[in-house]
């Protein structure tokens, strides 16, 4: 039980679940002891910002003296909203493609209900089963749990029973990326070869599902790089190869960006960054930069316009206040040089870990998306991974322990950070594992 929760339900195995927070600014967080926290997990992504950014909090309290419900979420702010991340979706075309045409877009209140309305779009076009990373995670409702392939998903409804959703392997790469996870970082055309031997089999795998499920299989979620299951990472190449695939199988593609888009890897969109484009792609958690929920499956116009009135609907869906915000935070992940920054701060900070990291640990990633594995360890790096973040939070520093073996830390700082904080925190995450490891080499 967590004593400063004595009413609160009880269901996390997060080392970090003990803590109860009372204020946060930019890359800090304070909890109810005044105890203050570097801030890597950042919601998750949802505080791409950071938080309580002064230029979404501004809009947002502008906001709520002007209007705040408007009668089936049908306010100017909506239409202003989906014309920006609808139109930002047809001009982001990556190297290799042309600009789209005119997409729409279907707001939504969390990244679980984008997923749905998602598929219930997807199925309106092409009806079927589904197929999806086996390292995969969409969300908790009874619906996003059938397609996220996690352990406890089976306890959570009779669905499983009647399991129609197959899934594809996603590569580990536990000992390292075998070619650039973002397109412009590889070269388009980058040597096929420089595949490794787990991506060709992935590939082959996900070929023999595709012929098998033919008949039956009509869409495939995929997330461009594994997010809450455990920041796995796979090429540019490989994603390419892999989408390239499935529509040659006539499947649909469901990119969920929940947690890897609007810049946590850099580019906007990962899957354009990534050379790559889904018929629907879902965003959530940071568009409503990290005060509001906000939601959104983008895509083409037949495709978003597929579903029947009466079959989809929200009470908050397109909450006017979470619209203006949701605007704020794309005008501001517009700022020139934002990208860049991002990516090099990434480089940056993994060059400082994988430097000193004690082998057999190893760093991955892109732009401000970083994991440090333990998975490499004798006895799989559980203990000792759980023991750094605790750590950590001793130390003042807030990291995710992830991973379906619970043995990667994911570090998701606020994408303004500072590059001489990322430095301190890389110093402090180095230092953490150094203690860890000489006070626990038995616990593996
Ligand atoms: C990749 C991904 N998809 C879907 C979800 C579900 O989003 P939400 O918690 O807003 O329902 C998450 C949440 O962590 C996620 O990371």
């Amino acid at each position: 039980m967590n004593p400063r929760r004595p009413r609160g339900s009880q269901r996390s195995y997060d080392p970090l679940s003990q803590l109860v927070f009372l204020r946060s600014q930019g890359e800090y967080v304070w909890d109810d002891q005044g105890k203050k926290y570097l801030d890597l997990i950042c919601g998750y992504s949802a505080c791409n910002l950071g938080h309580a950014h002064p230029g979404l909090t501004a809009a947002m309290c502008e906001q709520i003296s002007e209007l705040t419900w408007a009668h089936a979420g049908q306010s100017q702010l909506r239409s202003e909203l989906e014309e920006t991340l609808g139109s930002l979706w047809d001009q982001n075309a990556s190297a290799n493609m042309l600009p789209q045409g005119h997409s729409k877009v279907w707001l939504t209140v969390s990244g679980a209900r984008a997923i749905e309305i998602a598929w219930k779009l997807a199925y309106a076009k092409r009806p079927g089963s589904t197929i999806g990373f086996d390292l995969a995670y969409h969300g908790r409702s009874l619906a996003t749990a059938y397609l996220s392939d996690t352990e406890r998903s089976e306890a959570i409804g009779p669905h499983r029973q009647a399991k129609a959703h197959a899934t594809i392997p996603f590569p580990r790469h536990l000992h390292g990326l075998c070619a650039s996870i973002l397109a412009q970082a590889s070269g388009d055309n980058a040597d096929q070869d420089a595949l490794c031997s787990e991506c060709h089999r992935a590939l082959e795998q996900a070929r023999q599902t595709f012929e098998n499920l033919q008949a039956r299989a009509s869409i495939l979620f995929v997330e461009p790089a594994i997010g809450a299951r455990g920041y796995y990472f796979a090429p540019a190449m490989f994603m390419q190869q892999l989408v390239a695939l499935a529509r040659s199988y006539g499947l649909a593609i469901v990119s969920d960006e929940i947690q890897m888009g609007l810049r946590r890897t850099g580019p906007l969109f990962m899957c354009k960054g990534q050379g790559w484009e889904p018929d629907l792609l879902v965003l959530g958690k940071s568009l409503g930069g990290g005060i509001l929920p906000m939601a959104a499956v983008v895509g083409p116009d037949d495709w978003i316009d597929a579903l029947e009135s009466g079959l989809e609907s929200e009470t908050f869906a397109a909450y006017p206040v979470a619209c203006r915000v949701a605007l704020e935070t794309l005008q501001i992940l517009q700022t020139p040089n934002l990208q860049w920054d991002i990516e090099r701060k990434g480089e940056f900070f993994r060059n400082l870990l994988s430097t000193r990291l004690p082998h057999p640990l190893i760093t991955l990633g892109t732009g401000l998306a970083c994991c440090v594995s333990f998975e490499n360890l004798p006895h799989g790096g559980t203990a000792i991974a759980s023991q750094v973040v605790k750590r950590l939070a001793d130390q003042g520093v807030l990291v995710h322990l992830t991973g379906p073996k619970r043995n990667r830390i994911a570090t998701i700082p606020s994408l303004l950070i500072p590059k001489a904080t990322l430095e301190m925190a890389a110093q402090n995450i180095l230092q953490a594992i150094d203690k860890s490891m000489d006070s626990g080499c038995n616990l593996g």
